[in-house]
């Protein structure tokens, strides 16, 4: 099947990402959140990213503009009708996702496609949510979109071959490199990161280390290009509670317990980059 027009759902750091990156491979995208001043955040970020690609002559002021003009923001969910593809980049809670994607269902052509970019949530039970199962898949993207190469796709129970190729498909034609991976919590990415992560954050916890020589230990120890707190920072320790509730409740196994400092952080409002202040603080 042809995809020419995506539409993005959530324009945070990975939506936004997401849009870019498929704005600059020749597709046209529709880039949906729920109020303008979030689709104008995006814009802004994705504008900040194509200059510097313009300054390092990656790419040329009129290319940096044609991928300008194939994204259009929008808070109308109906957009949708023009996609071949959805690609749902909301936040990590399963009410929300399913909301959606019921909602996109009745709005979507009956061809197309309706992805999401969960990073730990079953596939299955979202596809639940709309009468076209065969059509819902998980397109796993790495934060930051443009930067990092891999893409998780996921099948869900009854997702069929040709929407699986489809989905690799574009994957390849956004440059970046396609696993296949089962329907299981958190899939491989996050059930092995997140745990690190998490043992991270219990190491700051039971006051074995400072959050900054944490850091240093798996940067210069472990040649990890951030260290596991930074990197919690910087993913959204809202996310890293959803994925480790995600893989404490899908597998029942202690040993992704959430360490209740990441709870009390969230709590605080303290998410990290995006918001300020998590384990570190940013301007
Ligand atoms: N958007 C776009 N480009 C970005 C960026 C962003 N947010 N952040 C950095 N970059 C680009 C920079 O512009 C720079 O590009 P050039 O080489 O063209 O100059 C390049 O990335 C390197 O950046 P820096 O030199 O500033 O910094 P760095 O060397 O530390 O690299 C990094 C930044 C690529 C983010 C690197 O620190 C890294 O790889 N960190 C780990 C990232 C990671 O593990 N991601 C996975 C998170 S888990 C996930 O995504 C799954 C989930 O479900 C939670
Ligand atoms: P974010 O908080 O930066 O952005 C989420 C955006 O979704 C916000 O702009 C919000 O306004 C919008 N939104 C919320 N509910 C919505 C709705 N009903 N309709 C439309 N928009 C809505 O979060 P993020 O880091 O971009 O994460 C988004 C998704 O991607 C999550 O499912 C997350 O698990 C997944 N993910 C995150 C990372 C990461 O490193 N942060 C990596 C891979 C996957």
């Amino acid at each position: 099947m042809q995809i020419k027009t995506i539409m993005v759902i959530g324009a945070g750091q990975m939506g936004s990402g997401i849009a870019q990156v498929c704005a600059a491979n020749g597709y046209d995208v529709y880039m949906h959140d729920l109020k303008e001043e979030f689709t104008q955040r995006g814009m802004n970020g994705i504008d900040k990213n194509l200059s510097r690609q313009v300054k390092k002559e990656r790419m040329t002021e009129d290319e940096k503009q044609e991928t300008l003009n194939r994204l259009r923001p929008t808070t109308d969910l109906d957009d949708a009708v023009h996609a071949d593809i959805i690609i749902e980049a909301a936040v990590e809670n399963m009410e929300v996702k399913c909301n959606l994607f019921s909602r996109l269902d009745g709005i979507a052509q009956e061809h197309a496609i309706l992805a999401t970019n969960t990073s730990s949530l079953p596939i299955t039970e979202i596809a639940a949510s709309t009468k076209r199962p065969k059509q819902v898949i998980g397109m796993h993207f790495m934060n930051p979109v443009p930067v990092m190469k891999l893409v998780e796709i996921i099948r869900g129970l009854a997702t069929t071959d040709e929407v699986y190729e489809a989905v690799e498909t574009l994957a390849k034609n956004l440059q970046k490199t396609p696993v296949e991976v089962n329907d299981f919590p958190g899939f491989v990415s996050n059930r092995i990161l997140m745990p690190m992560i998490n043992e991270a954050i219990f190491t700051v916890y039971e006051g074995v280390s400072s959050p900054e020589d944490i850091d240093t230990v798996m940067k210069l120890g472990m040649n990890h290009p951030m260290g596991p707190l930074t990197l919690a920072d910087f993913i959204g320790l809202d996310t890293c509670l959803y994925i480790m509730e995600t893989l404490h409740e899908g597998f029942g196994d202690d040993k992704y317990r959430p360490c209740p400092l990441l709870r009390k952080y969230v709590k605080a409002g303290w998410l990290g980059k995006k918001t300020g202040k998590g384990f570190f603080e940013y301007e």
